[in-house]
């Protein structure tokens, strides 16, 4: 009888449906300005881009937080705006006040946006992911990761983070055309940004769409889930096993439609969603990741113990991947961190 190799990453075997006792732990932004080392590679470079477009740095700090912590991914070091920067768009990150970009809120601007620099402008990404899978163990995967549509042309709108994606959701509404143009045109890239990704060892993605809870219902259903259907199609069509995470952060009760209609393998959620709901509405139909509050990372304490008991005593039952609800703060404590991981490692609090 043919015995197919088992899985040996319980990372994967969470995202083919299966329950793990202890549950995989990776944390959304897990190299970062909270590691030492991550500031002494950052400082070696005039800028956040610099760092994400130079391969050999970028592989280092992905793998900073698996030298320290047990952890069963890395993700690649990289951000989800070098896709509108491959686009020929301006994007700059000035310290401590995030991303800046020229914003495209017009049809010329979205006309003047160009497919031909993006396969070289994305090409420092797919050397790190190179250099990173070379060094891993077989037992711990990479997960590649891209923007959602909706999300990364929310910054590409409004130019900069915003509390209530304002430019972009009026956009929608004055110009859809337009706007569907845009959408458009990042499901086509962010696929292709995707399966190079997979192409290069990436064996798990990732697609955040950090803002997908500022869409009422109908928008909702129209630039979350509609392109982030397709981003999933188009992968899938070139990778049918890659297995997908979505983050629709702030969704609510949204994402049980989102993991209906989308065709991911998992979704991530984020801190508001309850538990039970979570067990019920949502681990029926795909695996989960999440949700602990970043903030109770900073705290620490025997809050922090109680909830991590509670999310394992809730989900680690059925396909789960422990991890935030959002990611890592920079004023996270490593001790925090450490604690975490043992507490999740040793299957109860
Ligand atoms: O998870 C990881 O360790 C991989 C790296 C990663 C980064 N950004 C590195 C980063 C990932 C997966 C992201 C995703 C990302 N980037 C999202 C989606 C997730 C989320 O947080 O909602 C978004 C919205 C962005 C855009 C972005 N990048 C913003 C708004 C900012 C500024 C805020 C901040 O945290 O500084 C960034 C900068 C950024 N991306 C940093 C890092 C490590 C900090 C920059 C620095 O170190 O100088």
């Amino acid at each position: 009888m043919l015995r197919l190799p088992e899985v040996q990453s319980p990372f994967l075997r969470a995202l083919a449906g299966q329950a793990n006792r202890p549950p995989p732990i990776w944390l959304m932004r897990q190299a970062g300005r909270y590691l030492p080392e991550y500031r002494e590679v950052r400082a070696k470079v005039p800028s956040f881009l610099d760092l994400c477009r130079t391969p050999e740095l970028a592989a280092e700090v992905t793998l900073q937080p698996l030298r320290r912590f047990d952890l069963d991914a890395a993700i690649v070091f990289s951000d989800i705006l070098i896709v509108p920067f491959a686009l020929g768009q301006r994007v700059e990150f000035i310290e401590g006040e995030g991303p800046k970009l020229e914003p495209v809120r017009d049809v010329k601007a979205v006309a003047a946006l160009c497919r031909e620099g993006v396969a070289e402008a994305l090409a420092p990404v797919y050397e790190t992911i190179e250099r990173v899978t070379a060094e891993l163990p077989n037992v711990l995967p990479l997960i590649g990761f891209c923007g959602a549509p909706w999300t990364v042309a929310t910054y590409m709108v409004e130019g900069q983070g915003s509390k209530d994606q304002a430019a972009a959701r009026l956009m929608a509404y004055r110009d859809e055309a337009t706007f569907q143009r845009l959408i458009d045109l990042l499901v086509d890239i962010s696929a292709e940004y995707l399966v190079n990704q997979v192409r290069a060892g990436a064996r798990a993605l990732q697609i955040f769409d950090s803002w997908a809870g500022s869409l009422p219902e109908e928008q909702f259903e129209r630039w979350c889930i509609a392109p982030t259907k397709r981003l999933v199609q188009q992968v899938k069509v070139k990778d049918p096993h890659i297995p997908v995470i979505g983050f629709p952060r702030g969704a609510g009760v949204g994402a049980e439609r989102y993991a209906k209609e989308t065709g991911v393998d998992a979704v991530s959620c984020d801190t508001s969603q309850p538990l039970a709901w979570v067990r019920e509405k949502l681990q029926t139909l795909v695996a989960v990741q999440g949700n602990l509050d970043p903030l109770l990372l900073v705290a620490g304490g025997p809050q922090l113990d109680r909830r991590v008991e509670a999310i394992l005593a809730a989900l680690g039952s059925g396909p789960f991947i422990f991890n935030l609800g959002h990611g890592i703060l920079p004023e996270t404590p490593i001790e925090y961190v450490e604690r975490l991981v043992s507490l999740v490692k040793a299957g109860s609090a």
